[in-house]
């Protein structure tokens, strides 16, 4: 066990509201020589969090989790309204991972009356999640920017299930010279291969039973594509294959440049292949490497 985790082992969870009390207590951590990680999240924790904060605890002596849930990046009312909650869970979650501070601030903390600035990354947040989502990405980088500010972590963690979110986060960082470290964890998944996310659990039970179909198929439609072939027509045949797997709207099936998100005919290193899909009122989305 790491110095890092062995102390970690040893502390409580505090719970912060204000942004003055998160800088007071990261600045207490510093002054004692600690290195500090912080892990954004909306809530609703999963196993997948978890494996953020089991990442972050390797690498720094403190972890920050906040819990905000931004309306900013939601572009419709509705997913924002149904967006799963239970702070006492998560709360209790954090404890046993080991972390040390969460941070849930209010919406006027984050969004006092006046707010009026906005981070927006070009050319990244064009494609894929930004095509459908228009204003989605200046949400997030406007708060991932915020709360870096606010913390000012030695590193911060990102899930690669969100793959376009962790590049515009890595962009906006470096663009705006924020000195933190973007580091990215794999996507974690159940047993059949659902990628986790706090949103399967609006998923009704026939559609949680479809839902698995769409890792299935990307590791089939990326077998081919590894494989040479071209990726108009694999791509055409694998919209089919989600269609026939009850997946009733398709958001974009496409190959990318997993640095530049630049669309790609053939795979080529390092190729990735996005998806998002809805089954009824929930929008799936994952991604994987095409080696
Ligand atoms: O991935 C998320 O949960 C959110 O987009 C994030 C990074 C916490 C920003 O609100």
């Amino acid at each position: 066990m790491s110095g890092a985790q062995e102390k970690n082992n040893r502390v409580k969870l505090a719970v912060s509201r204000s942004v003055a009390d998160l800088r007071r207590i990261v600045a207490g951590w510093r002054a004692a020589g600690d290195t500090v990680a912080l892990v954004p999240t909306m809530g609703a924790l999963h196993e997948g969090h978890l494996a953020l904060v089991g990442a972050a605890r390797a690498q720094c002596h403190r972890v920050a989790v906040t819990i905000f849930v931004n309306p900013t990046q939601f572009d419709d009312r509705a997913d924002l309204a149904r967006y799963p909650s239970d702070i006492g869970r998560d709360t209790r979650l954090l404890s046993e991972a080991g972390a040390d501070l969460l941070f849930i601030p209010a919406q006027e903390e984050m969004y006092p009356p006046g707010f009026a600035t906005a981070v927006t990354v070009s050319g990244l947040t064009a494609c894929l999640c930004g095509a459908t989502r228009p204003s989605h990405f200046d949400g997030v980088s406007t708060i991932v920017s915020k709360l870096l500010c606010q913390a000012a972590p030695d590193a911060a963690f990102f899930g690669e299930k969100d793959y376009q979110q962790l590049l515009v986060v890595r962009r906006a960082a470096r663009d705006l010279d924020i000195p933190v470290r973007i580091e990215s964890v794999a996507t974690a998944r159940d047993a059949d291969g659902l990628a986790l996310s706090s949103r399967n659990a609006n998923l009704s039970r026939e559609d949680r039973a479809r839902a698995p179909a769409l890792y299935r198929i990307l590791c089939e439609l990326a077998r081919a594509l590894a494989s040479g072939g071209p990726a108009k027509s694999i791509l055409e045949q694998g919209r089919r294959m989600l269609e026939d797997a009850g997946f009733a709207r398709i958001d974009y099936l496409e190959l990318r440049d997993g640095e530049t998100l630049a669309a790609l005919d053939r795979a080529r290193p390092p190729a990735r292949l996005f998806a998002a899909a809805w089954l009824g009122s929930t929008r799936l989305i994952d991604n994987i490497s095409v080696a």
